[in-house]
């Protein structure tokens, strides 16, 4: 793999824009979570790194666990629908407050079927809190309570969302040059 920079077309959310809206989903969770308990649920792998910085932002007593799904296709497009459970909890979600830490909402297939999962084992509550939200590519419904940023139909990189398993590691978010790099179809 070469260079992030080979693949970068323009910094879409630099470090401190991302840092600074992090600060405030976590105040604004911490207001409204006030004096209950919480569980954040990160669905890895691209919500990691959202969850290590939102969780240090968050005040009220909370737990946390993780989950993994496969979608079919890869990359931009996994978003035929057909998606499985591949990593399950270790928490009983049951009567707990839940709330879904996922790093970008496209088509909604993933966040539904997540969400109907999540649903059958009665929590208390269930919210979901995005870092990036892909409005126009939306082809299901589904509730959104936090987002942090509302973005434009482009392949965007870094933060914890990758490019073949790559660069997850970098503290912002770009947008992929499409004429050196074509996620999957
Ligand atoms: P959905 O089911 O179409 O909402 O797909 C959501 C998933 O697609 C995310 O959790 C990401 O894994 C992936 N995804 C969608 N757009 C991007 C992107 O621009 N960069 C990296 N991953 C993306
Ligand atoms: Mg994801």
């Amino acid at each position: 793999m070469l260079e992030y920079k080979e693949y970068l077309a323009e910094i879409l959310i630099d470090e401190k824009t991302l840092q600074k809206r992090v600060a405030e989903l976590g105040a604004q969770i911490s207001h409204d979570y006030e004096g209950q308990d919480l569980l954040l649920i990160c669905i890895l792998r691209g919500g990691m790194i959202f969850l290590v910085d939102l969780m240090r932002q968050i005040t009220v007593p909370h737990q946390i666990d993780f989950m993994a799904i496969a979608s079919y296709g890869s990359g931009a497009r996994q978003s035929e629908g057909d998606v499985r459970l591949t990593l399950d909890l270790q928490t009983n979600i049951y009567s707990k407050n839940v709330l879904l830490v996922e790093d970008i909402i496209d088509s909604g297939h993933t966040l539904s079927y997540v969400l109907e999962f999540l649903t059958t084992r009665q929590p208390k509550s269930l919210r979901v809190c995005t870092l990036l939200d892909k409005k126009e590519r939306r082809e299901v419904d589904v509730p959104i309570h936090y987002c942090g940023f509302v973005i434009p139909n482009k392949f965007v990189f870094g933060y914890g969302l990758d490019l073949d398993e790559y660069y997850r590691n970098l503290p912002f978010i770009g947008i992929v040059d499409t004429n050196k790099y074509r996620p999957q179809a």
